[in-house]
């Protein structure tokens, strides 16, 4: 949820960790700040609002020194303010703290502290969580890294922490359960951040911290530790990653450049893996557990948000392609459901960040009961990757851009090589279907790129309906995910209250919502619901809705009913959802510039949720 950064080496620390906190700056930007280590003291600067705010308000301030940590919050508990905002003071203002994550027994300790004279500068659950560690550095006279090992036995949630104090010079200590922590090793130097991007430009050289660890992190020297105070050896792993992959690279935001790189990440994803003159697709992930999928009574699939689209996508195409039932669950709701997991269950979780707490959590209950989990994830390393049993990751590369746009196009793309080669391999696909269905997946990238072609199009519908107070979003069968998909993107990017509906289900109440100042979305393509969509959209018509609607090439039937249409190539209907919603994320793209709202930073939201 909010960003963390630190450092220490040979350089001013300062503005690595701004640099490397806009970075992260999509984790979360209700406020941002720093502690640094200077002479005998430690010194905090920080702000509501935006890095940016951050770097105003400290002007010509001193902010020398070669250790610091850094922050950007999302916040949970206590409201956006200056005092809220992290790092917080120990109360003897010897210690700062930075933390990403929920400390849910945070009440019960604060009233023991309370009890002891302990006073709060601010609401948060983190400068609790500081002083408990120092009551207990001073009651056991003990060092401060012992106070933390011990402190955190005692605490229950989530939690990456990162300490410096004035007594531990050039040192900062970080732990980890839960929220992500990344550690760059470089000449001399130690960066740590929620994830690589504050990093990428010093080093490749990287160590993914697990639960329950505890860095202790030197200039000069990395030790990694158990809450028990045994020492793990780091396992430096190399970053395949280029430093363009997390700039604008001249577009105006990041969402606009992912919407855009969609061509190419959809081939990455499938290249080295579906080879449509052979017709084969190799996954090893997946053929390690062939077996078991093939023979599985049900699939569960787990997400959330775009993810959890992207599952129910899936599971029409698992149904129809492989004949296995198919569960698609939001993970917030399963985790607590106390659902029935049998031993052998497969269960496939879909995360682009791989850090979603409500998916993490509600994966690891389900192995604890014996399920396979096959990870569909797009950050390399990241904790449901490492907690899957296998899986494939989608290759889109870093996604900077809150609203998840070519990472939704990848996930799809992996889902549908899974269920082709599944259906293949069991024998519930003919050759022929499995065939020319390999053929249109090939075929994705130019036929996105023909749609991207047309943006312009797109973006004069879009100047047409900003100013609409609501927004209606239909589809049937595959594409009835893509109209709630296409909700999601609109709620997110504009504000504007948009909901996603299947089309039949529209006489059944929605229906009621309909006048001449609802804009009505269809994605309409064709498929063997065509005529029945038809059918909705004149319904729709007769009621004076404005209709909006995703068509095939050369549809002019509904072409002529709607009063606009964004067009896309012929594609099989169970491929369609991959070049279909291109439009959608254009058309919410562009509204939400078109009414000036941050694109990429949308209001109260944050790129991954680390938090339950
Ligand atoms: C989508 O645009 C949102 N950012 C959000 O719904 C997201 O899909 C959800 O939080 C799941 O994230 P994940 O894929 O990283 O697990």
């Amino acid at each position: 949820m909010c960003g963390i950064v630190g450092y220490t080496g040979t350089r001013q620390a300062y503005p690595v960790i701004i640099k490397g906190l806009k970075r992260l700056e999509y984790r979360g930007y209700d406020s941002a700040g720093v502690a640094l280590q200077q002479k005998d003291d430690v010194t905090i600067y920080k702000k509501k609002g935006k890095v940016a705010d951050l770097e105003e308000s400290i002007g010509t301030s001193n902010v020398a020194g070669t250790t610091g940590i850094g922050h950007t919050r999302w916040a949970t508990h206590g409201e956006p303010n200056d005092k809220n905002a992290h790092p917080h003071y120990s109360a003897s203002g010897k210690i700062a703290m930075i933390h990403n994550g929920i400390i849910e027994n945070y009440a019960q300790l604060k009233s023991e502290l309370s009890k002891k004279g302990y006073t709060f500068k601010s609401d948060t659950d983190t400068e609790v969580l500081l002083n408990f560690i120092e009551e207990i550095k001073t009651n056991n006279e003990c060092t401060l890294e012992e106070a933390i090992r011990i402190a955190l036995k005692r605490v229950t949630g989530a939690y990456v922490i990162l300490l410096i104090d004035n007594e531990n010079p050039d040192t900062i200590i970080a732990a980890r359960k839960g929220s992500p922590l990344v550690i760059g090793v470089g000449k001399g130097e130690h960066f740590l951040g929620s994830d690589a991007s504050p990093m990428l430009e010093y080093t490749k050289e990287v160590v993914y911290v697990n639960d329950y660890e505890l860095a202790i992190v030197k200039p000069d020297e990395l030790i990694l530790k158990n809450l028990g105070n045994e020492k793990i050896t780091p396992y430096v792993q190399k970053l395949d990653l280029e430093l363009a992959a997390i700039e604008k690279g001249g577009y105006d935001h990041f969402m606009l450049k992912e919407i855009f790189e969609q061509p190419t990440t959809i081939y990455d994803c499938l290249r080295g893996r579906l080879d449509a003159t052979a017709g084969t697709i190799t996954m090893a992930g997946i053929q390690q557990y062939a077996e078991q999928i093939i023979n599985a009574n049900r699939i569960v699939i787990i997400a959330c948000g775009t993810s959890w689209h992207a599952g129910l996508v899936a599971e029409y195409i698992i149904e129809d392609l492989c004949r296995i039932n198919v569960e698609v669950e939001y993970a917030s709701e399963f985790r607590y459901r106390n659902p029935v997991i049998n031993k052998g269950d497969v269960i496939i979780a879909i995360s682009q960040s791989g850090e979603t707490a409500d998916t993490l959590v509600a994966i690891e209950s389900a192995k604890e009961k014996g399920a396979i989990i096959l990870g569909v994830v797009n950050v390399v390393g990241s904790s449901i990757a490492r907690a899957s049993h296998a899986g494939a990751y989608t290759h889109a590369g870093p996604e900077i851009g809150v609203a998840s746009t070519k990472a939704f196009t990848a996930q799809l793309t992996v889902l549908m090589m899974i269920a082709l080669k599944v259906g293949y391999m069991k024998g519930s696909l003919s050759n022929e279907r499995y065939r020319r269905l390999l053929n249109e997946l090939d075929a994705v990238p130019e036929k996105a790129a023909w749609v991207l072609n047309h943006h312009e199009h797109i973006k004069a519908i879009a100047e047409k309906y900003k100013d609409a107070r609501d927004f209606l979003y239909l589809g049937r069968g595959y594409n009835f995910a893509i109209a709630l998909e296409g909700a999601l993107k609109l709620k997110e990017i504009s504000y504007i209250h948009a909901e996603g509906y299947p089309a039949a289900e529209m006489k059944h109440g929605p229906i009621a919502l309909v006048d001449e100042h609802l804009p009505v979305v269809f994605v309409a393509t064709k498929d063997v619901y065509h005529e029945k969509v038809v059918s909705n959209m004149q319904e729709i018509k007769a009621r004076k809705g404005k209709l909006l609607a995703v068509i095939t090439e050369g549809d002019e039937i509904s072409k002529s009913i709607c009063d606009d249409v964004m067009i896309v190539p012929e594609t099989d209907e169970v491929i369609a959802p991959l070049i279909n919603v291109i439009p959608l994320q254009l058309l919410s793209y562009y509204i939400g510039v078109a009414k000036d709202c941050n694109v990429d930073m949308p209001r109260n939201l944050a790129k991954s949720v680390t938090v339950e």
